[in-house]
């Protein structure tokens, strides 16, 4: 996730496109730049770190410029660094590209622009567009709109992207598809950002290019054509009706609901491109033999990603065969343990600066292993130290409680999962192709489940809302959904939760039960569902209330619970995408109904960078 910004006025660019960058900020900080257009020539500057601190030069370097485009960078493919911030410019100087979203084909191409002559000068999938650019220019005698077009068509991914040439100073052309742009009508002035708030402070007048569009952006008027058959649309725009803040939630209440509605297009990100052969290994910088070599993975993690080590070690060794522990950081840093030959550990960590995973990491590697880890934000401590990472490409997660790190996490360690199992001859190609497939289904039956389930949790979490403790039971994967369900509760809500194995049910907690008490069952169709009915058979015989998490057409989990809500029938192994949905939506709801901050929960900081 990035933030773009640009302006075509009658004012100076550069004060313009810093504001707008500022609102856009949520969306990544690690670098930020700006292109300016003045006379014949373009003028970029850009770095890495904060606009706290480079926002005044850059405004400084627009001069009287009245057209620029700017950028506020989420590192995904490239560290955070001065050469990979964004704008980029093709090999003359000509064209400055911002970009947001993901170019799956862009080894491919760049390695066509390379044998060309193109000269890269950053490690950015974005910078193949300001070459392709170019090179269409000339084919296309000199026509922005037209180049781009072309341009993009050869492109798979996704894309919102704005770009202005040295030669045509009456416009900038924008254009998206799977990620956000939005068009801004001042008085004789244009704007065009990622989002609704970078705009409020100029205009509320705003549209929203949709799917698949290109809009060819004057300082009086705009054009707006589509990207595959060149047709003209016709739109008007529309007067925002809410606040800066609110906008930058982007119409939610709270960013943890935000995040939690992000979760689609955050998995569709993280296995964009990745699924073909070849791809996750060389991010991870395992080869053929490195992965045969593997004879046990330690994942060490805190919090909600060890709840997805969990998960990840049951994948580990169902697809790939490979012994798998998921370590609490905090306590295997200081485990006295013998160091095995072929142990491979994974740090797992949305931040990468959870002191207890940095210290177990480095713990690991003294003692021998290689190292790897899954990580949401490049270029922090744990990236940088890990032998290999997998970035989920979650984009900036604001709110305290995780959501879609966690979701991201887990279809990183299923990508990982299914690799090594291929690569070690475990996995065959059709069971492979099968997982792959419903992976790449989930993110639209996810958005359309969110729909489905907000309204039906809500009431819940209202009749729920003065229960003081709740017990949440799994087996299998849902084993840890149910910890994480708990957690998710107990920290937003600051109710007391309890997850347990529900196979550990009558070694103990089953003396919590008595009348009325909640307890939030996760009973999917595996072939552990049955174990968990009866575990559930043993709440109700004790008058406990079960809330149940099963899939569509369950009969017999429907009479046996009290209140349900319903998954399709998925894979078992992607049964967690599912079913952690319900989980932080309830836990969110109840939050809500009892007054609590959501977002910045009492006593809890996001990013743990103290033992
Ligand atoms: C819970 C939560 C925490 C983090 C934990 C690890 O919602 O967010 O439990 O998961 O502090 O943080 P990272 O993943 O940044 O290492």
């Amino acid at each position: 996730m990035c933030g773009i910004m640009g302006y075509i006025g009658e004012r100076e660019a550069g004060p313009i496109l810093v504001e707008g960058l500022r609102r856009l900020e949520y969306r990544g900080y690690d670098s930020v730049g700006v292109a300016f257009h003045e006379g014949e020539r373009l003028s970029i500057r850009k770095g890495q770190g904060r606009l706290a601190a480079l926002g005044s030069a850059l405004a400084a370097a627009g001069g009287t410029a009245r057209k620029g485009i700017g950028h506020t960078r989420w590192a995904t493919h490239g560290r955070p660094s001065d050469e990979n911030a964004h704008p980029h410019a093709d090999c003359t100087g000509n064209v400055a590209v911002v970009h947001n979203g993901i170019i799956e084909n862009y080894r491919a191409l760049r390695e066509g622009l390379i044998a060309r002559g193109c000269a890269f000068r950053s490690g950015t999938d974005s910078e193949v567009l300001a070459h392709l650019i170019e090179h269409e220019l000339v084919r296309c005698g000199g026509d922005l709109e037209k180049a781009l077009k072309e341009a993009l068509r050869r492109v798979e991914g996704s894309f919102a992207v704005a770009v202005m040439a040295a030669h045509e100073r009456s416009r900038i052309v924008a254009a998206r598809r799977g990620s956000p742009l939005i068009v801004g009508l001042g008085d004789r002035e244009r704007f065009v950002a990622s989002d609704i708030p970078a705009l409020l402070p100029f205009t509320r007048d705003q549209l929203i290019l949709g799917e698949g569009e290109v809009a060819s952006i004057h300082g009086d008027h705009i054009e707006i054509t589509e990207l595959l058959n060149g047709r003209r649309v016709e739109r008007r725009p529309e007067r925002v009706p809410y606040t800066a803040e609110e906008a930058e939630k982007g119409g939610f209440p709270h960013f943890m609901l935000k995040e939690i509605h992000q979760q689609p297009h955050a998995i569709a990100d993280t296995f964009a491109g990745r699924l073909a052969a070849g791809t996750l290994q060389q991010e991870l910088g395992i080869g053929t033999d490195e992965a045969r070599a593997i004879r046990r993975i330690d994942m060490i993690a805190c919090g909600t990603s060890w709840h997805s080590a969990l998960i990840g070690r049951r994948l580990f060794e169902e697809f790939a065969g490979i012994p798998a522990s998921a370590e609490i950081a905090s306590e295997y840093r200081y485990r006295p343990r013998p160091t095995e030959e072929g142990t491979y550990a994974l740090a797992i960590t949305q931040s990468g600066e959870t002191a207890d995973t940095i210290a177990a990491l480095r713990a690991t590697r003294e003692a021998g292993a290689r190292t790897g880890a899954i990580c949401n934000v490049v270029g922090s401590t744990v990236a940088r130290e890990a032998d290999g990472v997998l970035y989920t490409r979650a984009g900036p997660e604001i709110s305290v409680a995780s959501t879609k790190a966690f979701t991201t996490q887990v279809t990183a360690l299923l990508l990982m999962a299914l690799t090594l199992g291929r690569l070690r001859g475990r996995l065959d190609p059709a069971r492979a192709g099968q997982l792959s497939e419903a992976l790449v289904k989930a993110p639209e039956k996810i958005a359309g489940l969110l729909g489905r389930m907000a309204a039906p949790l809500q009431a819940l979490a209202r009749e729920k809302a003065n229960s003081n403790d709740f017990l949440y039971l799994g087996r299998g994967y849902g084993y840890p959904l149910a910890l994480e369900g708990a957690l998710k509760l107990k920290e937003i809500s600051y109710i007391h939760a309890e997850g347990y194995p529900s196979g550990e049910l009558k070694h103990g907690p089953i003396a919590l039960i008595s009348k009325g008490l909640p307890v939030v069952a996760i009973a999917p169709n595996d072939s552990l569902r049955d174990k968990v009915l009866s575990n559930l058979e043993e709440v109700k015989a004790r008058d406990g209330t079960v809330i149940a998490v099963g899939t569509e057409g369950d009969a017999d989990l429907a009479s046996l619970a009290d209140h349900a809500v319903w998954i399709p029938p998925v894979e078992p192994a992607i049964v967690p995408l599912y079913a952690s949905l319900p989980l932080q939506l309830f836990a969110y709801f109840m939050a809500v109904e009892r007054g609590c901050d959501v977002d910045q929960p009492r006593n809890l900081a996001k990013s743990v960078t103290v033992e």
